[in-house]
């Protein structure tokens, strides 16, 4: 059985007196609670910070991005280890803003998924189509592109650690958020892929994400796909209110 992962991913917003409050509102409003796995993924500068709020707490620390490098002459560049330091347990890894506004290719995103993996961080990887991608009737063979490219040379075991956010670029920051039925056809063609190039006990245990305008008033039915397993969350995950009624959706 796969518990269901939900991850705020903050991108950059928020300030340190923001982050700080709105990670120590979640871990009070959190409590003992151990159903849903739960995580956040602060702006770097702010992850010590977020970290300390978030001590004692079943919350996970994760970060936004990283560089595969391990050290040296990389300006402006953070290593798996240094996100390790400051207590990440995850990274997002080729978010669709990285993909598209920053340039990142599959090549690249593979080298720190496995720059990530061989540190002993857990990556969030995310693939998703663009709109005219989705017009195009392209959805399947831009993901798979995208599932083969970024996660190539994993071994079974390094897959298993890793989870796959499917984040359809149309929906992301637009309010239109996929139908349960359009996600759970993606999702469930990511574990078919899961499945045709390792084998069914990796694609019975890889958590799936989706991510594009998941709120409180459709997340239950989101989450409630079979093959649905968590939440990668934008807008919604900045406020302590919205954050806490996605993760009760993951519960319904
Ligand atoms: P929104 O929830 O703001 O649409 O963002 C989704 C996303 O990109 C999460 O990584």
């Amino acid at each position: 059985m796969r518990r269901k992962f939900i991850a705020g991913n903050w991108k950059m917003n928020l300030s340190r007196a923001e982050s700080v409050a709105l990670a120590s509102g979640l871990a009070q409003q959190l409590g003992d609670a151990t159903d849903v796995d739960v995580a956040v993924c602060p702006p770097s500068v702010y992850l010590d910070a977020v970290h300390q709020a978030i001590s004692g707490s079943h919350i996970a620390l994760g970060a936004q991005n990283m560089y595969h490098e391990a050290a040296g002459a990389y300006t402006g560049e953070i290593s798996a280890s240094m996100l390790q330091d400051v207590g990440c347990a995850y990274v997002i890894l080729g978010h669709s803003e990285r993909r598209h506004v920053l340039g990142e290719t599959d090549a690249a995103i593979n080298l720190k998924v496995q720059a990530a993996l061989a540190a002993g961080l857990l990556p969030i990887v995310c693939v998703g189509e663009k709109l005219e991608e989705r017009e195009a009737g392209q959805t399947a063979s831009v993901v798979k592109t995208q599932f083969e490219g970024s996660l190539a040379g994993l071994t079974a075991e390094q897959m298993q650690q890793t989870v796959i956010a499917y984040e359809p670029v149309w929906a992301i920051g637009t309010g239109k958020v996929a139908s349960p039925a359009q996600a759970e056809a993606v999702h469930a063609d990511l574990r078919k892929l899961l499945e045709t190039s390792y084998n069914s006990e990796v694609a019975a245990a890889v958590r799936i994400q989706y991510g594009g305008s998941v709120k409180p008033s459709n997340a239950a039915e989101l989450l409630g796909q079979p093959n649905i397993d968590g939440a990668l969350v934008g807008g919604a995950s900045l406020k302590v209110e919205d954050f806490m009624g996605i993760i009760s959706g993951a519960r319904a």
